[in-house]
């Protein structure tokens, strides 16, 4: 199926109701035709995490208003569409319900085929929409709720290398920033506070180098965190700014040493393969991180495999990147029956064991 091909994407997953027009012609490739994304952080924000029932309830209030919305900002006309795609899971059951519901019920009114797209295929299939990357190439997702590597094979075959086995890197960020006293999301700021600190004045651990593997964890570094900052105030009876700015400097330098180290695992396990063309992207929240990026960037010319970040609106939650994955999946014929199912958990790589527990964003695959 290779003529024009113009989808309606849905996400409502998480904590961002978003809908979005996504065409893909044979010469000039994909263009984003309007990309709508409302989040809900000012819901959310004094529950220190995302509210399942807060959530669903505004998906279901929002969603047909995003899609008129992006259909509008793209002059498009339900008329005009091939087919919608919609977020079927991983993600928290009442938001992926409002979703997959709505997505049913315009595909039953207008005859539309629907898709369902796991989230994550979402964020992996992104850097062939922004940057063209053709399969296989390594991908490394990094953000407040994901951490895993995968080789993206084909459209719909995602071989997972590994990931967090317990907190996700931005969650941890956030969890530092908060022992800290440094404003959500924490990232950004623990990030700003590390320019004028010195990361090798606090000796952090660095979880799960010592194990063969590309799985992650990132849970008693922030643990490690905890303890030095309580030995500070035991010591001195608080911290100054710059202790803490070594303290913040000094973790975000075992964050990178991890996701660096356990990158060029990846890459050498993706090497071995034998990849035409060898591409490796990193998208998610974490990949605005200077530090973090650079470093992986290093370690990929190192390796001789190109490096791509998509772009942050595109990196983050949002609904181009599920009409996306609709398109290379109708490209493939992988369309859905009528009575499409909402799957509150969906590992993208079934051969891979589940990931357990749930991080505050939600199950995390
Ligand atoms: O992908 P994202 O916007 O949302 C989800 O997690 O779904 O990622 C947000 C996460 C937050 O935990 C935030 O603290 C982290 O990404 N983040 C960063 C930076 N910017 C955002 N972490 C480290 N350094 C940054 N500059
Ligand atoms: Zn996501």
């Amino acid at each position: 199926m290779e003529h024009t091909l113009t989808i309606l994407g849905i996400e409502s997953s998480c904590d961002d109701t978003a809908a979005a027009v996504v065409r893909h012609a044979l010469g000039p490739g994909p263009t984003i035709l309007s990309s709508i994304v409302e989040g809900q952080t000012q819901l959310h924000a004094r529950f220190g995490g995302v509210v399942p029932e807060i959530a669903a309830r505004a998906h279901a209030e929002r969603l047909d208003h995003c899609v008129e919305a992006a259909l509008q900002q793209a002059g498009v006309s339900l008329r005009d569409l091939d087919g919608i795609a919609v977020t079927a899971g991983p993600g928290l059951i009442g938001g992926v319900m409002s979703g997959v519901m709505l997505a049913r019920g315009l595909g039953a009114a207008t005859g539309l085929p629907v898709i369902g797209i796991n989230h994550l295929a979402g964020h992996a299939l992104t850097p062939r929409l922004t940057d063209g990357l053709a399969f296989p190439y390594l991908m490394l997702l990094v953000s407040g709720g994901h951490c895993q590597f995968l080789i993206a094979q084909d459209a719909v075959t995602f071989h997972r290398l590994g990931g967090t086995i317990d907190d996700a890197p931005g969650e941890a960020f956030d969890k530092v920033a908060k022992l800290l006293g440094l404003p959500q999301p924490g990232g950004p700021q623990v990030e700003q506070a590390a320019l004028g600190g010195n990361p090798r004045r606090f000796a952090l651990p660095r979880p799960l180098l010592d194990r063969a593997g590309c799985d992650l964890s990132f849970s008693g570094l922030k643990t490690a965190v905890l303890r030095t900052r309580d030995a500070l105030i035991a010591e001195k009876g608080g911290i100054t700014v710059q202790d803490r700015a070594d303290l913040c400097a000094s973790f975000q330098a075992a964050v990178t040493d991890v996701l660096t180290e356990k990158t060029r695992r990846a890459i050498a396990v993706y090497l071995d393969a034998g990849p035409a063309v060898p591409a490796f992207a990193v998208a998610g929240g974490v990949a605005a991180n200077g530090v973090i990026r650079a470093a992986l960037q290093d370690m990929c010319a190192a390796a001789g495999v190109s490096f791509a970040a998509p772009p942050l609106a595109l990196c983050t939650d949002n609904a181009a990147m599920i009409a996306w994955a609709g398109i290379e999946r109708m490209r493939v014929g992988a369309i859905d029956p009528a009575d499409l199912a909402p799957r509150p958990r969906w590992p993208l790589d079934a051969a891979q064991a589940g990931m357990l527990g749930s991080g505050k964003k939600g199950a995390k695959a």
